[in-house]
């Protein structure tokens, strides 16, 4: 069934909207610290196996949902199960994880833009590590400014998703994926001619199981799934854009192939700085704003390097903010029946009431906390650690349990027309590898945040 909002109109705009989807503040941010915690190259090893074994089986089951039905994620499961509507369930839950996840992401987009400024302005140089320090505790406690840049972030994402989905999301990919590519192998290369750099590349690359311990794995499962948009119905969305004669399972794996290369290209910009500079790698989530500007300013050439840094940042991020907004909107647009424009601003300001609630739970409600968790982190772990995993069990079992082999077959082989090789191994992933990671993911993350 064809999406009515039109699609994509080549494999190369699919695949730029996808990977541009999964690429994001994931991969860019998010990687490097938690592979920082996790003792760096093992648990790169470990994040690998899931994105192939788990994540490109799921990606692909979530893009032929949407291609197969044409619908937001709600309404797939209207078109593939209209018997059993209680599956309709699962799109929701798709959609409202993706509306939390916007709300809170938005506001490490707002702190990327001014990072952008503060480059620019100078505003970062020649300043001693506290000095930087402070500079970031004080905007993000803030409330003008945080909150400006984040709205600023969320009108650009608005504004690409009302030009439609093949003049801005489509067009949009397709410019701004090359482009952080280029500056990603950019930073690469400053970052490897660095004296002493060979540390950092060795912690990123060379294993040390010593360290691989149960939260190391369930953090390489949790991130491969936050990486890749999984469960989140934003691939369901993008399916439904996909044509009917582009390789599912070919883009699935160039999808993540692209993302797993972006996520391994930030450490290895990242890590050899971190480490010729005297930086702690394991500094946690601010090991972007609070660690990273100390290495640049210790650098030749640091001025540019860091402008370079926070805009590819903010690129990653753009294309990732789209994705989950479009599908929010597309979901609101076909059960709601509403224009693209007025779904896309009612859309935006009801994720700008939660993500300013977040914003500001940095600063004035800080100590606004539920079990010992401000808004911001309620969020955080309500989705990465329940949610995301919670929603791709659903959509496991709906694949490799309950939607007919047969229609899937149809589906991933464009009926029939392409080989079929990988289909045993992804359909037995699907009913019994995926399930039991998911399940242990979920009740570990139950387990341990309860400890
Ligand atoms: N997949 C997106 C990211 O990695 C959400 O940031």
């Amino acid at each position: 069934m064809k999406n009515n909002e039109g699609g994509f109109t080549s494999s190369f705009g699919a695949i730029a909207a996808a990977a541009g989807s999964a690429i994001g503040l994931g991969n860019i941010w998010r990687f490097p610290y938690t592979a920082g915690a996790n003792g760096g190259g093992a648990f790169l090893l470990l994040y690998i196996v899931f994105v192939f074994l788990i994540g490109v089986p799921i990606m692909m089951s979530e893009l032929t949902i949407g291609r197969r039905s044409g619908q937001n994620a709600v309404g797939a499961f209207r078109v593939l199960s209209p018997r059993q509507r209680g599956w309709m369930l699962v799109g929701f839950w798709g959609v409202l994880t993706t509306f939390f996840i916007y709300s809170f992401y938005s506001v490490i987009t707002g702190w990327t833009l001014d990072y952008v400024v503060l480059s620019c302005s100078g505003g970062l140089s020649g300043k001693t590590p506290e000095e930087v320090s402070a500079v970031f505790r004080e905007f993000s406690s803030g409330s003008f400014w945080p909150i400006f840049y984040q709205i600023i972030f969320m009108a650009i994402t608005v504004a690409v998703i009302m030009m439609g989905v093949q003049k801005g999301i489509e067009k949009s990919s397709k410019i701004l994926m090359p482009v952080l590519f280029l500056l990603m192998v950019a930073l690469c290369i400053r970052a490897v001619t660095l004296p002493g750099a060979g540390e950092g590349l060795s912690f990123l690359f060379k294993p040390d199981f010593s360290k691989v311990d149960g939260k190391a794995v369930l953090d390489a499962l949790g991130q491969a799934m936050f990486s890749l948009s999984i469960g989140l119905g934003v691939l369901i969305t993008y399916g439904s854009y996909v044509r009917k004669q582009d390789n599912l399972f070919r883009s699935s794996i160039i999808i993540a192939s692209t993302d797993t290369l972006i996520a391994v290209m930030a450490g290895v910009a990242i890590f050899p700085a971190v480490f010729a500079f005297g930086q702690d790698p394991t500094s946690g989530p601010s090991l972007v704003y609070e660690t990273l500007p100390n290495v640049f300013n210790s650098m030749p050439g640091g001025i540019a390097f860091s402008i370079a840094f926070f805009v590819l940042l903010s690129i990653a991020a753009l294309t990732s903010t789209v994705s989950m907004l479009e599908a929010i909107v597309l979901f609101v647009m076909q059960e709601f029946k509403l224009k693209r424009v007025t779904a896309a601003v009612l859309c935006t300001l009801a994720t700008l009431v939660l993500g300013i609630l977040c914003t500001l739970s940095f600063g004035p409600l800080k100590e606004v906390t539920f079990l010992g968790k401000t808004i911001f982190d309620i969020l955080d772990t309500l989705t990465a650690t329940y949610m995301l995993p919670l929603g791709a069990l659903a959509i496991v079992i709906f694949m490799g349990w309950f939607y007919p082999k047969k229609e899937v077959l149809d589906e991933v082989t464009n009926q029939h027309t392409l080989k079929a090789g990988f289909f045993k191994a992804y359909y037995f992933i699907m009913r019994y590898v995926a399930p039991v990671a998911l399940l242990c993911v979920l009740v570990a993350g139950i387990v341990a945040s309860f400890r």
